[in-house]
């Protein structure tokens, strides 16, 4: 197969010249979409195993999610959050029933979402917790993904991330993922919140070890600290549950959500919580011109519909089943470890073989859109609306790249 046809060159020229280069894309370049597969502009498909980083749970152009677009583009798509809107309220609602919470304060992006999270807990951690002013402090993870604004770097700790990026936001404590008497030990009076991934994605869909969501959450709970758990790309059906969370039962003071809340059409995030939380906001205090808007409440609330209906959740949970278990063949053959839950997986490739990016250039090759990332591992993320031909599909093809290096 050709790889980049005259099109195509001519597509990622054009980009190259023009973009800032803060990212290194593939070389396909897409042009239509449906459901788990997209195709690109000389017609080649190919299955989407990335799904946006999540933001796709529902596959590319969910017909309810289209028609709820469509429909609401008719009506009223901005009004502002200085007036109020017939999607508002609705939306609010039905996600604070999935969250099983009292309160919803939404925003667009992910990296918005966490840093309201991180405004509203010092808040709380001043006016109900009683931190003294200025002294608030949040214990987050090593290897943590929350986003790329000034604050939220300032407490990666990843270099690319973060370097050159100073003078940084202080109020961070950093400990190992996993490790709950660091967690412990971490933890004083001025502690506000425990920030964390219940699965952290980018570092490598890296699992915690059985127990500590459990634990974070008793830890918080004595503590007086709030467990804020970022499920921006862990939840609304990734693992096999609504969130990554429920997989301990655990229950956190707020959810920070994104990416597929927007169903793949509009970016739509959300901070939800209790009353007692997100109660301490008062008006003009926190605000987005565009968080809440009508068009991204419509398909919002089609989003938490379709979630409701618990069959995405159970696809992910059988077809991740499939998933997983057909890459635990490959350990071995090519592959060192794999990690994940649901219809989500992280892949050791063996360095001897080849790069993480060699491994995604060579799926895409044959049909599969991947991601690798820290140097030789790769996830798959397909739209849960995959089929059990898809993921043997995707595993097949990787087991072929694998066997041909
Ligand atoms: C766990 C997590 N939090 C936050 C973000 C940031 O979201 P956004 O890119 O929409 O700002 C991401 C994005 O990958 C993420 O995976």
């Amino acid at each position: 197969m050709t790889m980049t046809t005259n099109r195509t060159a001519a597509a990622v020229a054009e980009a190259e010249r023009w973009t800032a280069h803060n990212y290194h894309p593939l070389p396909v370049v897409i042009a239509d979409a449906d459901g788990a597969w997209v195709t690109d502009v000389d017609g080649r498909r190919y299955l989407d195993c990335l799904a946006g980083y999540s933001a796709l749970n529902f596959g590319h152009r969910h017909p309810a999610l289209i028609d709820a677009a469509r429909k609401q583009i008719e009506h009223v798509t901005l009004t502002s959050r200085a007036f109020l809107h017939d999607q508002f309220g609705p939306f609010c609602r039905d996600l604070a029933a999935l969250c099983g919470m009292d309160m919803v304060l939404p925003m667009n992006t992910g990296a918005e979402a966490v840093e309201t999270a991180i405004k509203v807990s010092r808040k709380w951690g001043y006016k109900v917790k009683g931190v003294p002013d200025g002294q608030a402090s949040i214990v987050v993870a090593a290897d943590n993904f929350h986003g790329r604004t000034t604050t939220i770097i300032s407490f990666s700790t990843d270099p690319d991330a973060r370097a050159d990026y100073g003078p940084y936001t202080p109020g961070f404590r950093i400990v190992p993922y996993g490790d709950l008497d660091a967690m412990r030990a971490a933890i004083d009076e001025t502690t506000v919140a425990v920030l964390i991934e219940p699965i952290q994605g980018e570092a490598g869909v890296l699992v915690p070890p059985p127990g500590y969501l459990t634990g974070v959450r008793a830890l918080c709970t004595e503590q007086n600290v709030l467990f804020v758990a970022d499920e921006i790309q862990s939840g609304l059906g990734r693992t096999g549950d609504t969130f990554a969370c429920d997989h301990e039962g655990v229950k956190p003071d707020m959810y920070v959500l994104g990416k597929a809340l927007g169903g793949g059409v509009v970016p739509v995030s959300a901070v939800v919580s209790r009353a007692d939380v997100l109660g301490v906001l008062r008006p003009g205090e926190h605000g987005s011109t565009f968080g809440g808007n009508p068009l991204a409440c419509a398909v919002a609330i089609a989003v938490v519909d379709l979630l409701n209906s618990g069959e995405f959740q159970e696809r992910a949970r059988e077809l991740g089943a499939l998933l997983h278990e057909r890459l635990r063949a490959l350990i071995g053959h090519g592959v060192t470890a794999v990690r994940g839950r649901g219809l989500w997986a992280g892949i050791d490739i063996d360095p001897a073989l080849m790069t993480g990016r060699e491994a995604c250039e060579r799926l895409m090759a044959v049909g599969v859109l991947a991601k690798d990332t820290h140097g030789s591992t790769i996830r798959l993320a397909p739209p849960l609306v995959v089929t059990e031909e898809d993921v043997n599909f995707a595993v097949d093809r990787l087991a072929e790249v694998l066997a041909t290096s």
